[in-house]
């Protein structure tokens, strides 16, 4: 399972989250909700382990294994995957060898390209001109090629376009499903993916803190209704005992 404790991170001296705890217990998927700027990115960059992402205080365990401080790569072995909201062109390597780098025994890349629709991307540099639903098909082929047992994914949907927000969303329930207790955490702003993989809990981050632990598809509700300030109002009358969804 995945465990953060009060966790501070700062980049380039500005303190992006601040005092954050949140399990994702064994099997489980969480969706992470919040507007643009309160640190989404930043926080599964520092669980990922990103050295730009400087850990102020707190811990952040997986499996039971204090990973604060670990190399990305560590990490990437133990089992935790990323998907990026905008990952970086890779000049020279193509498609084909970084899967062939990472992927597990028994991962059939021609079946999988065509599955993702990303056949003729084999032999591209990665990312090298792609559009913004392909870089997300490479991502996710690159994911489910190396088979996580966390998977972190940062708006997979965006850029997406609606023809293939289905093909994503499978691609994605495939890789939670794969192998019994994997484990997800997904961050949304529209919720679309929601058609195709069910998280067991949703959370809210605004300003760089965590404002509410709930039921994914009420908080979503709730945001598209009333915004994210009424949703940091709202868990403060339930802190009073005065509930109202
Ligand atoms: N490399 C950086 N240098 C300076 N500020 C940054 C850097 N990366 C992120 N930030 C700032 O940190 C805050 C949180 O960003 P981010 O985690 O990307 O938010 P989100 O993913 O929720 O949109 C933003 O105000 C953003 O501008
Ligand atoms: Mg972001």
């Amino acid at each position: 399972m995945l465990k953060i404790e009060n966790l501070t991170v700062k980049i380039a001296g500005k303190e992006v989250i601040q005092d954050v705890s949140l399990t994702i217990e064994k099997g489980e998927t969480m969706a992470l909700l919040g507007p643009n700027g309160s640190g989404k990115t930043s926080l599964i960059m520092a669980i990922m382990g990103f050295s730009d992402y400087s850990i102020v205080k707190g811990d952040i365990y997986f499996n039971g294994k204090r990973i604060t401080g670990m190399d990305v790569d560590e990490r990437a072995r133990m089992g935790i995957g990323i998907m990026f909201q905008r990952p970086p062109t890779i000049t020279g390597v193509r498609v084909r060898q970084m899967i062939e780098l990472i992927k597990k025994e028994g991962f059939e890349i021609e079946k999988e390209a065509g599955n993702l629709k990303l056949k003729e991307f084999l032999s591209r540099d990665i990312n090298s001109g792609f559009s913004g639903g392909e870089i997300k098909r490479s991502e996710l082929i690159q994911l489910l090629a190396s088979s996580p047992q966390l998977s972190l994914f940062d708006e997979p949907e965006s850029g997406v376009d609606l023809e293939n927000i289905a093909l994503v969303g499978k691609v994605m329930d495939r890789i939670l499903k794969k192998d019994d207790g994997n484990m997800g955490l997904i961050i949304t702003h529209t919720g679309f993916i929601f058609d195709y993989v069910k998280p067991d809990k949703g959370c809210i981050l605004v300003g760089g803190r965590l404002h509410c632990v709930g039921d994914p598809m009420a908080i979503l509700k709730t945001v598209k209704k009333r915004g994210y300030e009424w949703c940091i109002t709202c868990e403060g009358e339930k802190l009073k005992g005065k509930s109202r969804t």
